[in-house]
């Protein structure tokens, strides 16, 4: 069975009423969110957009540590309109927006941000590079761009049984926790999420190394890679776009 982006969407459309009680309850996540944040160092006034941003668990971490101003953008309408049921609670509407656009066609002018923000999204584009290169484009001169992601390389042959280790050794660290922390619910989500993993159904994740090249290739430098201390097979991805 081929799984396609609609799908992808069609699965975080029905996950989102869900989605908080979830993943977002699953300690490397939450550690992962707190390392993005951290290593953000966001400072007021600040100009940030968060790539699929999801019910916005991200944008308002890093609220909390700034007086900055966020763009939400996510191609999933059901996981925005959470996230704009939490703007509306903490009238949060002079801080935070949202925008229903595909990753894939970012459209935002040239150096517009100073801090360009995604966490567990990016793995499901396939054209990583094109978007790598715009998310370079948009952000202004010396400004970071932080990627949080699971250290995966799922590139390869579907048959390969190195790939299949690979992946399996993984997600053992994802699934885990997944069981432990958020229940049996979360945990039938995220084998869920196995499978496609396995068969690159909507979900194509790198290596940090692979993400690293990427990053380069498209222009940033440097690019330095940082680990979730108690999951370190989760972290983040940080790259400078040059001031000059
Ligand atoms: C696992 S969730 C992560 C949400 C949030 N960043 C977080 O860490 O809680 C992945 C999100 O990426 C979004 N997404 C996946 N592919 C996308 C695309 N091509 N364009 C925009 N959003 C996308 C999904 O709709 C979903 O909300």
């Amino acid at each position: 069975m081929k799984v396609n982006s609609k799908t992808t969407k069609s699965w975080f459309n029905c996950w989102s009423n869900k989605y908080d009680q979830t993943l977002g309850k699953i300690s490397f996540h939450r550690d992962l969110l707190d390392l993005i944040a951290s290593n953000s160092k966001v400072k007021d006034g600040d100009k940030i957009l968060d790539v699929g941003c999801g019910t916005g668990l991200l944008s308002l971490r890093l609220l909390q540590k700034s007086d900055c101003a966020i763009i939400g953008v996510d191609y999933s309408k059901e996981m925005l309109d959470i996230f704009k049921d939490k703007i509306k609670k903490l009238k949060l509407h002079n801080k935070v927006s949202v925008g229903l656009i595909d990753a894939n066609s970012l459209n935002f002018k040239k150096n517009t941000f100073d801090i360009v923000v995604s966490s567990v999204a990016l793995h499901h584009l396939r054209d990583k590079l094109q978007v790598v290169r715009t998310i370079f484009r948009i952000l202004k001169p010396g400004g970071i761009f932080i990627i949080g992601e699971i250290d995966m390389d799922s590139t390869g042959k579907h048959t390969d049984p190195q790939r299949l280790k690979r992946i399996v050794k993984a997600l053992e660290q994802e699934w885990i926790p997944a069981l432990q922390d958020a229940g049996v619910k979360a945990f039938s989500q995220m084998y869920d999420n196995g499978k496609k993993h396995i068969f690159n159904q909507g979900e194509y994740c790198l290596s940090f190394k692979q993400w690293a090249d990427i990053c380069k290739k498209a222009g940033f430098g440097p690019v330095s890679i940082r680990r979730v201390s108690r999951h370190k097979v989760f972290g983040v991805i940080l790259a400078k776009k040059p001031v000059n």
